[in-house]
């Protein structure tokens, strides 16, 4: 199996880097913006071309939640446009193409875990251009599969995990909201699901489902529990969100149904605790 990563070089792409051994017969081809910018389509027509790439898994994306309320325009080129771009190549190329979006489509008033049709309503300039990338690549690609996921981690790239221990290190007291539910989702779990997916089933037509951890905690538990599995001491304030005013407004449910994605490829996903014990013992290494 022949396969094109691109934005390798983030927290989500680092970890396909990491497991690519575990997949000796295929072909990986890793790309950052360096090599293969996603937003420049003839670029990416002249590398794909003649190199018969069965998936294209795209891990690029303008993540700055914050920041792109002020920066709509290249959260745009990125989320929207650059999905349009490596829609269209896949499909020229009969490539099928993998792609990441996120909780933040939905506006989070709903009770209990969202199913992958239930209504989006993002409430964010970053939560709309990743509904109109989704859209974009139902639109043009003829097999493609979508994965939403919530609250990444990784041991590689910018995240709130190492966000928590850095500052945890910095200050005595911290605030974390508690009136955010989610589950986390150890960016590693997420590329080995990826990859044994598309290495054991037919993607045909454009697929769309929801992948995180296990289990269901707030920011403020999530800070805690990094707290101590670092072993790092700190005073973490439980705050509501109205108290600690951000630029984006988030949803305050985030939990997905997994149930789709497990039935359809027999998934085992771990336990949100156990994958962060893992992410911390690489972080502590
Ligand atoms: N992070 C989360 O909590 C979260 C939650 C839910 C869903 N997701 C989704 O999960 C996916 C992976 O997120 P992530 O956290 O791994 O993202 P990330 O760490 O921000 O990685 C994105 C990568 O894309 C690269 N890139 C930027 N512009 C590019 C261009 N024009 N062409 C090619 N590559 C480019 C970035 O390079 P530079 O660093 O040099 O800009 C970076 O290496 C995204 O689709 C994201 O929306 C993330």
């Amino acid at each position: 199996v022949k396969i094109l990563i691109t934005g390798a070089n983030g927290q989500l792409g680092s970890e396909f880097r990491q497991l690519a051994n575990e997949w000796p017969d295929s072909e990986f081809v890793f790309t950052d913006i360096e090599e293969l910018d996603v937003t420049r389509i003839g670029l990416l027509h002249g590398f794909v071309a003649n190199k018969q790439f069965d998936f294209l898994i795209n891990c690029s994306a303008y993540t700055a939640v914050d920041k792109a309320e002020d920066e709509s325009e290249i959260a745009y080129m990125l989320n929207v446009q650059a999905c349009e771009n490596l829609a269209l190549v896949c499909k020229k190329n009969n490539i099928v193409l993998v792609h990441f979006s996120t909780d933040f489509i939905f506006d989070g008033k709903k009770t209990g875990a969202y199913i992958e049709t239930d209504p989006p309503a993002p409430l964010s300039a970053y939560g709309k251009t990743k509904l109109l990338g989704e859209d974009m690549l139902r639109k043009n690609c003829n097999n493609s599969l979508i994965i939403r996921t919530s609250w990444l981690f990784s041991a590689f790239g910018n995240n709130f995990v190492k966000t928590i221990i850095k500052k945890a290190s910095e200050n005595n007291q911290l605030q974390v909201v508690f009136d955010q539910i989610g589950t986390p989702t150890y960016a590693a779990d997420l590329a080995y699901a990826v990859l044994n997916i598309i290495h054991q089933y037919k993607i045909s037509g454009n697929k769309l489902y929801h992948f995180s951890n296990e289990g269901a905690i707030s920011w403020y538990d999530f800070a805690m529990a990094i707290l101590e599995l670092s072993d790092t001491k700190c005073d973490i304030s439980p705050v509501l969100s109205v108290d600690y005013p951000v630029k984006a407004v988030r949803p305050a449910n985030s939990l997905f149904d997994k149930s789709k994605i497990i039935n359809d490829f027999q998934l085992t996903i771990p336990y949100w605790r156990h994958s962060l014990e893992k992410c911390i013992n690489l972080l502590k290494k």
